[in-house]
């Protein structure tokens, strides 16, 4: 039987990081990853090259059932600390808006900078992982190169996002195996779907993309929308995906700050023989201002001819545009899973099972969940290193 200090079970972004933060306490280490490559996600990240953090990360940027339960580890480990990281291995970034950082060149420079990070620890690929239970005061785990002990176990095996990159539901196996809670994991940062009526408009408009705003159970984002043949996507959808829930109506505001019925009524006082189709598209990109007066039946109207209520129910559908998604893309294709391993069963400073010394949960199989624009990433850095240099 072979036998390690700390066992890594995931060699993604947390778990990484976290044998990297343990190496330094001087201890025998192996991560352990079903895939042949270690952090296929790190590699795909922000088109290719990776939003590695978020300056303005702070644990309000967090879903969680626990608000509060992000702190702790985000404060022991923090933006600045990863950029110093990413700085003294020679890897230039540029900050993108709202705090986002990304790398200049590919994504796969972070994975080489976590790997040369955690030297002394030793990476198996290609090794399936199962069963682990309590043997003693040591922990003991199949693998498919033989069974391990070790008196600490750190699970960083990630949510159910993306199968087909290797995504399992272990860490929720584990978790439950042992007796810990888990809050139903679903996908979030995530495409939604849209019924027939509404992909008619959607279709059509295909590559049309303007900034809208939805706000929706707490989440109140501005940022790019996008409408695609499948409906619409682009940031302000994947944000919204996380907050809502199967059967809710989203309400879109297709002009942020705007309230366009008072524009159009100024509008008709001086220029009342424009058509309508072309007032809207003083504001709204042309083909997305045709195709609502064409819904609404005004496209060659002229706006002097509508009257005040008619020109409040155009500005209703382009200020409150009510459209209730059928459901999400699903795992397929989103981008983080949230739920997971309750927060209530973890101690918040080490991301320690409480009732289980000596077994973690880090990164993404805990129900912390960050919005788009590279909290995620910072997730995984401030929990793999609060567990590495407890465990
Ligand atoms: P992660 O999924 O990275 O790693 C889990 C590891 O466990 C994998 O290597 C997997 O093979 C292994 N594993 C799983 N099941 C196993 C099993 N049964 N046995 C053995 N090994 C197993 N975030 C961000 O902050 N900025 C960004 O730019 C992006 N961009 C982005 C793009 C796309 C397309 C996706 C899908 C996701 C992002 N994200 C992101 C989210 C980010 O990738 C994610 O939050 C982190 O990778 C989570 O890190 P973890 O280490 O927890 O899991």
């Amino acid at each position: 039987m072979e036998h390690a200090d700390l066992l890594v079970l995931g060699a993604g972004a947390a778990g990484l990081f976290c044998a990297g933060s343990a190496m330094a306490q001087g201890r025998r280490v192996v991560v352990l990853d079903h895939a042949s490559n270690p952090a296929e996600k790190i590699r795909i990240s922000g088109g290719g090259r990776c939003n590695f953090t978020n300056l303005a990360t702070t644990r309000e940027r967090f879903l969680s059932g626990n608000p509060r339960f992000a702190a702790s580890a985000l404060s022991g480990y923090r933006p600045e600390d990863f950029v110093g990281l990413v700085d003294q291995a020679g890897i230039a970034w540029h900050e993108k808006t709202q705090g986002q950082l990304f790398c200049d060149g590919r994504a796969t420079q972070i994975t080489d900078m976590l790997i040369e990070r955690m030297q002394g620890a030793e990476l198996r690929l290609s090794t399936s992982v199962s069963g682990l239970r309590h043997a003693g005061d040591r922990f003991c785990l199949e693998t498919g190169s033989g069974a391990m002990t070790a008196a600490r176990v750190v699970i960083a095996t990630g949510g159910k996002s993306i199968p087909k990159m290797g995504a399992t539901g272990l860490a929720y196996e584990i978790a439950q195996d042992f007796g810990l809670r888990c809050v139903e994991p679903r996908p979030g940062l995530v495409p939604m779907t849209f019924a027939e009526q509404d992909l008619a408009l959607c279709r059509p408009l295909a590559g049309v993309s303007l900034e809208a705003r939805i706000r929706h159970r707490g989440g109140d984002f501005q940022d790019a929308l996008l409408f695609t043949h499948r409906g619409l996507s682009g940031p302000v959808i994947l944000q919204i995906s996380s907050f809502w829930q199967p059967g809710e109506v989203l309400e879109i505001d297709l002009l942020p700050g705007i309230a366009i019925g008072e524009e159009l009524k100024k509008r008709r006082a001086q220029a009342g023989r424009i058509r309508i189709a072309a007032a809207l598209g003083e504001w709204l990109p042309q083909r997305l201002a045709d195709a609502i007066a064409t819904e609404a039946g005004l496209a060659e109207r002229r706006l002097a001819d509508q009257s005040n209520p008619t020109l409040e129910a155009l500005a209703e559908r382009i200020n409150r545009w009510r459209l209730r998604p059928v459901g999400t893309e699903g795992y397929r294709t989103a981008e983080v899973t949230l739920g997971g391993v309750d927060t209530r069963d973890l101690d918040a400073r080490t991301l320690q099972a409480r009732k289980v010394p000596g077994l973690h949960f880090i990164g993404e199989c805990v129900d912390v969940t960050g919005w788009l624009g590279g909290y995620n990433f910072q997730w995984a850095w401030a929990s793999g290193h609060a567990a590495g240099i407890a465990a």
